[in-house]
């Protein structure tokens, strides 16, 4: 009988705490729940006070949230979730809590993959605060049916665009943020292609890094212009530049095609898209290797055009073009089939060529080899240029010496002006065919002038030697 006395205690414990309904790892007070909490440990499910009209889930470490995480909080208005993360929120996390009127989800590491579509659908809430997680878009249907919605906060998340639609319905919406996101281009669409007649919602756009590339979509329509209007932006410079053409994203007219081609001939893949700003196209091979606006040879990404040299066999399978701008994101498969060449020897023997813009490591190494000819061709120029010169000047050197007098020039004050402060004209002495020249006053440091017996010396030592015996 004795034994039994613990479980006992422990039975009356547990029935006196449901009598209280506040789970052990909480602090209820009559209208507030706090959970977790440094010391405390997590508790699941956590039950609830059934007149409490705040929950605060501080610290709770990492859990996924359903709906059979919060129980009996009938009278939940308030619910905030903070220095914990989200492991995911199931569809319906919230609708055991029909009084709920705020959700504060600010950063529980929320992203889109660990949450289900419609968490949030259907909601009565009236101020959601999603600031600092990790969502990258926001879907159709996320936010669906939000009737009583006014604050939306969206902040400091890694969003990039918004589904047309995706906010059409919140008839109530008054505030939303999305500032410091990763935005580039904006569009009244996201709240409907319907005329709006309700109040309008303010949204603040602070800190995004807009493109300014294009106009954006819907903004000079008349029945937008209250979005033009109530948007808040850090540059209102580059919002509705009427000049530049209206944004759009990447469409493509097939989404699959079959393509046969030949072994061993070139093939050229183009990617049939249009969208602007202009989409950058990146080329996904079989083999799952992606070329941007690089090349793997024998795969060339030209410009979004995709260039083998030579189609093999083994180059079959699914190629993936895949077009992306500011709006969006666009992907043509072209299924390659590769038939067989019927005559190989024939087909190998037809010499292959490639149109030189098409193939640039081709041209590139036909350009090195064009140049390495073009300067060896100048180097053996310059060689014989040299040799006649050579001759020319020793043909030169003798008519001169034979023919032409050269006092006549030595007369002529042109040509051999003399300085202000005059040097002592060089003595230069011939012997044996060296010349030494040295001045007036003996310095002997000058060095001598080897001239050559053949007459081929500079053309500076032959004038003074001509000028000495000239005298
Ligand atoms: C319960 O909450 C009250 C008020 O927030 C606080 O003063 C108290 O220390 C908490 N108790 C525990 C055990 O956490
Ligand atoms: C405690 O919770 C149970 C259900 O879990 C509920 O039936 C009961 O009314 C609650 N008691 C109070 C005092 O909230
Ligand atoms: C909840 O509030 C009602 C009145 O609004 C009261 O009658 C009831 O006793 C309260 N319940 C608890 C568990 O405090
Ligand atoms: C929770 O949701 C599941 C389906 O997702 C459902 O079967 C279950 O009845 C729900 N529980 C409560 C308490 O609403
Ligand atoms: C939401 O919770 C965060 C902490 O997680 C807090 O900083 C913020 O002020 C709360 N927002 C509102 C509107 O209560
Ligand atoms: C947040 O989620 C990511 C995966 O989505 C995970 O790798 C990371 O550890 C989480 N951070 C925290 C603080 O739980
Ligand atoms: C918008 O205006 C139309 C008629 O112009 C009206 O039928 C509709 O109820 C209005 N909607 C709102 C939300 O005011
Ligand atoms: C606003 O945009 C214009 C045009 O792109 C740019 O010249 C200017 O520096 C921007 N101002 C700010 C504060 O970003
Ligand atoms: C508008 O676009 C034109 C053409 O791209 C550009 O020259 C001009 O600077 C833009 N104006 C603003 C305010 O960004
Ligand atoms: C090639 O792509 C890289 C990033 O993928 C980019 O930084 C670079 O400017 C691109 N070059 C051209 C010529 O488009």
């Amino acid at each position: 009988m004795g034994h039994h006395l613990p479980l006992l205690l422990l039975l009356i414990m547990c029935k006196s705490l449901e009598a209280w309904n506040c789970t052990v790892s909480c602090n209820c007070t009559d209208f507030t729940s706090s959970c977790c909490g440094p010391q405390k440990t997590r508790l699941l499910p956590i039950i609830g006070h059934q007149n409490a009209t705040e929950l605060v889930l501080d610290s709770c470490g990492s859990f996924p949230m359903d709906n059979n995480t919060l129980q009996n909080f009938r009278s939940l208005e308030e619910l905030i979730v903070k220095r914990t993360s989200l492991l995911y929120l199931d569809a319906h996390a919230f609708h055991s809590l029909p009084m709920l009127q705020t959700l504060n989800l600010t950063q529980v590491n929320l992203s889109n993959a660990a949450m289900h579509q419609n968490a949030f659908a259907s909601l009565l809430i009236r101020r959601l605060f999603l600031a600092k997680n990790q969502l990258d878009q926001i879907r159709r249907g996320m936010f669906a049916g939000l009737m009583n919605l006014e604050h939306l906060d969206l902040s400091g998340n890694g969003l990039r665009s918004i589904e047309e639609n995706a906010l059409a319905n919140l008839v109530s919406l008054h505030f939303l943020n999305l500032d410091d996101n990763h935005f580039v281009t904006i569009t009244p669409y996201w709240f409907g292609v319907m005329f709006r007649n309700n109040s309008f919602p303010v949204v603040s756009l602070i800190g995004n890094a807009l493109t300014c590339e294009c106009k954006y979509r819907g903004m000079t329509l008349p029945e937008y212009q209250w979005f033009s209007r109530s948007v808040i932006l850090t540059n209102f410079s580059c919002m509705v530049n009427l000049t530049v053409e209206e944004c759009s994203p990447p469409r493509v007219e097939e989404i699959y095609k079959e393509v046969t081609v030949r072994d061993l001939q070139p093939l050229t893949l183009s990617c049939p898209l249009s969208g602007f700003p202009r989409p950058r196209v990146s080329w996904t091979l079989p083999s799952g290797l992606q070329l941007f606006n690089k090349s793997f040879p024998p795969f060339y990404n030209v410009d979004g055009t995709l260039y083998v040299q030579l189609v093999q066999s083994k180059f079959a399978g699914l190629y993936a073009c895949m077009a992306t701008n500011v709006e969006g994101t666009a992907v043509i498969l072209l299924n390659i089939v590769v038939s067989p060449t019927p005559e190989p020897p024939f087909i190998t023997s037809r010499p292959v060529t490639f149109p030189t813009p098409q193939t640039p490591t081709i041209s590139r190494s036909l350009w090195v080899l064009l140049w390495t000819a073009i300067v060896f061709i100048c180097i053996i120029f310059l060689i014989i240029l040299f040799c006649i010169l050579r001759v020319v000047c020793r043909y030169l050197n003798q008519h001169l010496r034979n023919d032409v007098s050269f006092n006549r020039f030595v007369d002529t004050p042109n040509i051999l002006a003399l300085p202000e402060n005059p040097q002592p004209i060089p003595h230069i002495e011939e012997r044996h065919g060296h010349v030494r020249w040295s001045r007036e006053n003996g310095d002997d440091t000058v060095p001598r002038v080897v001239v050559h017996t053949d007459g081929s010396y500079p053309h500076h030592q032959q004038t003074a030697t001509e000028l000495e015996s000239g005298t």
